[in-house]
């Protein structure tokens, strides 16, 4: 798209392509996770941050819109890596350990997710971009809360297999 980035406008379009293809990536692994994951409880809540990954799906490209320009996806190799990653831990993990391997896969996704809307509204409120920093809190709240619900579970889930292994 761009050769070189060379002004914020710039800098902050490719970024936020970058985080298309983020949540489009975000996306996939959420229904592979809920078709692996071994409790209802968590193959739910799979279920219910894919939701809510395709409303920020809009979000983007709705800030895209406000930007004056058009969605246009741009390469995103950290959550490539992290989906990647995941996919191999999940192989090698039994199924009774597999709930563990999955959720530190998505706490990891989440924190990442995390670092891209922050330094995305951070370049957004510079700009003077009220509107887009509304659509971007949106998803970086619904992230927070989905990083809560995973420490909560994984919490769970090592206290469990911990127990049974004693
Ligand atoms: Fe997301």
């Amino acid at each position: 798209m761009f050769e070189k980035l060379d002004t914020p406008q710039e800098l902050f379009t490719y970024k936020l392509g970058s985080a298309l293809t983020m949540e489009q990536t975000v996306l996939d692994m959420l229904g592979d996770l809920e078709e692996k994951a071994q409790s209802q409880q968590l193959k739910q809540q799979f279920h219910h941050h894919a939701q809510e990954t395709q409303q920020q799906i809009r979000n983007i490209e709705q800030a895209f819109t406000a930007m004056g320009e058009e969605p246009e996806d741009e390469p995103c190799p950290a959550i490539k890596g992290i989906e990647k990653e995941g996919k191999a831990n999940i192989k090698k993990t039994d199924d009774a350990l597999v709930d563990a391997v999955i959720l530190s896969g998505a706490a990891e996704t989440e924190h990442h997710e995390i670092a891209v809307y922050e330094s995305l509204i951070t370049q957004a409120e510079a700009m003077g971009r009220p509107n887009v920093v509304t659509l971007l809190r949106e998803n970086l709240e619904q992230e927070q809360h989905t990083l809560e619900h995973v420490r909560q579970a994984s919490r769970q889930v090592a206290m469990q297999a911990a127990g049974q292994a004693a």
